[in-house]
């Protein structure tokens, strides 16, 4: 197998988030806007060309791929790309096989999850409200992504819950959220929301910086931090009264990109090397240029020796606009 993937910084990388469609059945309002444009279907890369370059990851270090979106089961025949990337699991080339999920379509696909080898899934919700669940999400149904947790923990599967905090609108939540999550055996993890591309709305206004939370909740639980990561850029936390773990993914309060570990590839084959940054190398024109893997691998050596040091997000009242202009749906956070 090929060489390690050894970024400018010392860091390896051994990270792959995979966006395998910029769709989605939601439309979380601190993701899109209300009226997104999304890519036409020629311009997606195949499910085969999808796994080729997964695989080159892979025979260069990568230990976890994370299948994300938009709604990455939203996509049409998906769990062919998960039965096929399974073989990585089996051959031991793969630590982990994951999915960030909005939950809508998981309670078809949790048993066929499992069988590829998926052990925990990541998904998304923000508040335990109907309304406010509907209004967040804006096309969110919340009992069917219930319905969905349900047969997911039935199949077996681990679950993170993700929370993006925002201020007034699920902050009085948060507590509730924790001894739901926690009851049920779940994990949960609160997000700072993070300035990409245009929505509707002004993200200045629902900013909730976690460090405010950790304090608050550190007046009425007992938090344990946790030195153990997941390879993500969450830090753990026990809550001592639940048991439970708690994470938080801090962009803003708590920079974390010297530990980063992970570059993303978009549907059409983008590589970005960084959440929080505008460069990327174009992957779909190498493989589809050639059946052969020499320039591919090439290319992705090219662009990891430019990995930025880190993201330049920054939210406040003097810089209106997003640090990057594409939606977080394009490389699925
Ligand atoms: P675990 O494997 O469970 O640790 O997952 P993860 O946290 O790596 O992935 P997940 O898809 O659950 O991401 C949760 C949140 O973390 C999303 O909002 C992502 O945008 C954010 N996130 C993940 N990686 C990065 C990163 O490199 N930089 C920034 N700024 N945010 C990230
Ligand atoms: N800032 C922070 N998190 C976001 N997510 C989507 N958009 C943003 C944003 N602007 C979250 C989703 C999901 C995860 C993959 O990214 O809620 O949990
Ligand atoms: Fe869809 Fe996830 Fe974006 Fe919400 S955050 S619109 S569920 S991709």
């Amino acid at each position: 197998s090929g060489t390690p993937l050894l970024d400018p910084f010392g860091r390896s990388i051994t990270y792959l988030r995979v966006s395998v469609t910029d769709r989605c059945d939601f439309r979380c309002v601190y993701c899109m806007s209300e009226d997104m444009a999304f890519l036409p279907k020629r311009d997606l890369l195949s499910l085969e060309e999808l796994d080729r370059i997964c695989s080159v990851f892979v025979a260069h270090g990568v230990r976890k791929l994370r299948i994300t979106g938009g709604e990455p089961l939203v996509r049409r025949d998906i769990m062919t790309l998960f039965h096929s990337l399974s073989r990585h699991l089996k051959s031991g080339a793969l630590d982990e096989l994951t999915v960030t999920t909005n939950g809508s379509q998981l309670a078809r696909y949790a048993q066929e999850l499992v069988s590829c080898g998926v052990e925990r899934v990541n998904v998304s919700i923000d508040t335990l409200d109907p309304g406010k669940f509907h209004q967040i999400t804006r096309w969110g149904d919340l009992s069917k992504v219930l319905q969905g947790l349900d047969a997911a923990q039935t199949a077996g599967l681990k679950i993170k819950i993700n929370t993006v905090a925002l201020k007034g609108v699920n902050e009085e939540e948060i507590e509730s959220l924790i001894h739901w999550a926690h009851g049920h055996g779940m994990d949960l993890t609160l997000i700072e929301v993070m300035p990409l591309g245009e929505i509707d709305g002004q993200r200045v206004d629902q900013f909730l910086p976690l460090s405010e939370v950790r304090q608050r909740l550190e007046g009425r639980y007992t938090l344990q931090d946790l030195p153990e990561r997941t390879g993500g850029p969450a830090r753990y936390v026990r809550v001592a009264e639940t048991g439970g773990k708690l994470g938080f993914i801090t962009p803003l309060t708590h920079n974390f990109c010297e530990s980063c570990n992970r570059v993303r590839l978009t549907c059409t084959g983008q590589l970005f090397m960084c959440l929080g940054q505008e460069d990327a190398a174009d992957l779909r024109a190498p493989v589809r240029v050639s059946e052969d893997n020499a320039l591919l691998t090439q290319v992705i050596a090219d662009a990891i020796a430019r990995k930025p040091k880190g993201h330049d997000f920054i939210i406040d009242r003097n810089h209106s606009g997003p640090a990057v202009s594409r939606h977080m749906s394009m490389t699925g956070g």
